[in-house]
């Protein structure tokens, strides 16, 4: 297949012909930045105890990092199973981002047709992936069973959630027998203390009768970038089906693919118990305060996304006024992220959920709005 690889006229740092547009770039960019409300993160920021353990983990970074990502990767199904570790941690494996694990398991899922979640729009990147290894795209609208499904659950950018019960109900509709179903769970933790009793992690029973009756093969994918606020750090992990799937995901992944500070940083930060507890009680508080203050201020926006989620995705209902917004906010040093790029969503901006200070210059920033 011959290559097009001659630049073109490009979003910020992205190549718009090369790359997805994401949110995140324009922070170092701006001389009077304040915070990043462009991306998802944990509005608590990096958790202090495993930057620590990250930044120590310097003074060993010229050796090689464990080829096993061990002991960061049992910590880790500590976390995910902890009273089942042992005997879930064999379908575990760790990644540079989710975003690698995301291309590793298309590019090994039976070709043919790929499908995305049920919602309007979903993260971009297992369409990119699947569009990268020659699937043929479906539609969310499509009726037609996949050999890949791609889930994002909850949904970022729009916010919507399905419980279990749903989860495998559209399961059974979208895949094809001897498929894949990828269901990607990153912002799923954020849904409370119980997130695992919610959460598709603990179903392995389910799982295994899907493999064994059908042959349909079930990942949970996590990015841990977002609930531990470390994306310049690179980590994500992929739950498979059964340990050999894991076993020929590491036969394709580049060795050492997660660095050694990244594991330093996992390996402490699962036992943060006081971070999570802050970011289950505040995060519901601060976004409905940053809902209720710009609905105040603009009736006609609508607000989209349940409740315990770390952004907001709001419809302005005009292309015009959410790239005013987008405008603003960003000369205010508080970029918010447009759904215009990569979503084709112009009348759309997803705003992070941040602590009300922060919120007060992004308020300050959208008055000028009001008055237009
Ligand atoms: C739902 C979802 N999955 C996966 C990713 C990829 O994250 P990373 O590669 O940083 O782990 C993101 C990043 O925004 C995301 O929002």
């Amino acid at each position: 297949m011959p290559i097009d690889t001659k630049p073109v006229a490009s979003s910020g740092p992205w190549d718009a012909k090369l790359q997805q547009f994401h949110g995140g770039q324009e922070w170092a960019q701006l001389s009077n930045f304040v915070e990043d409300f462009s991306v998802t993160t944990n509005p608590f920021g990096m958790p202090q105890g495993a930057k620590q353990a990250a930044t120590h983990s310097i003074e060993h970074s010229h050796h090689y990092p464990p080829a096993d990502q061990e002991p960061a990767k049992t910590s880790l199904a500590r976390f995910l199973w902890p009273a089942s570790f042992e005997n879930d941690r064999d379908r575990l494996i760790l990644g540079n981002g989710a975003s690698e694990l995301i291309d590793l398991v298309i590019r090994m899922a039976p070709s043919g047709t790929w499908r995305p979640g049920p919602f309007y729009t979903q993260y971009k990147e297992y369409e990119r992936s699947a569009r990268n290894n020659g699937f043929a795209l479906l539609g969310p609208e499509s009726s037609e069973k996949g050999n890949v499904a791609c889930l994002v659950n909850p949904c970022n950018p729009t916010g919507d959630y399905l419980e279990l019960p749903e989860l495998k109900a559209w399961v059974a509709e979208n895949v094809q027998p001897g498929g894949y179903a990828i269901i990607d769970e990153s912002m799923q933790p954020w849904h409370s203390a119980q997130f695992r009793e919610h959460s598709l992690v603990g179903q392995r029973e389910y799982v295994e009768k899907l493999y064994r009756e059908q042959g349909i093969s079930v990942f949970v994918m996590h990015s841990w970038t977002k609930l531990w606020c470390c994306t310049g750090l690179r980590l994500g992990s992929v739950v498979c089906p059964t340990a050999e799937h894991m076993r020929a995901i590491k036969k394709i992944q580049v060795p050492w693919s997660v660095n050694t500070v990244a594991l330093a940083f996992l390996n402490a930060v699962v036992d943060d118990e006081e971070y999570l507890r802050d970011t289950w009680e505040l995060t519901p508080l601060w976004r409905k305060a940053t809902v209720d203050r710009l609905q105040g201020m603009f009736p006609g926006w609508e607000f989209h996304g349940r409740e315990f989620l770390s952004w907001i995705w709001i419809d302005t209902r005009d292309a015009d006024v959410a790239e005013r917004a987008v405008d603003l906010a960003r000369a205010a040093g508080v970029p918010v992220r447009s759904g215009g790029p990569g979503y084709n969503l112009p009348t759309f901006i997803r705003v992070a959920v941040r602590e009300p200070q922060k919120v007060d210059v992004l308020v300050g920033a959208l008055k000028k709005l009001q008055q237009e």
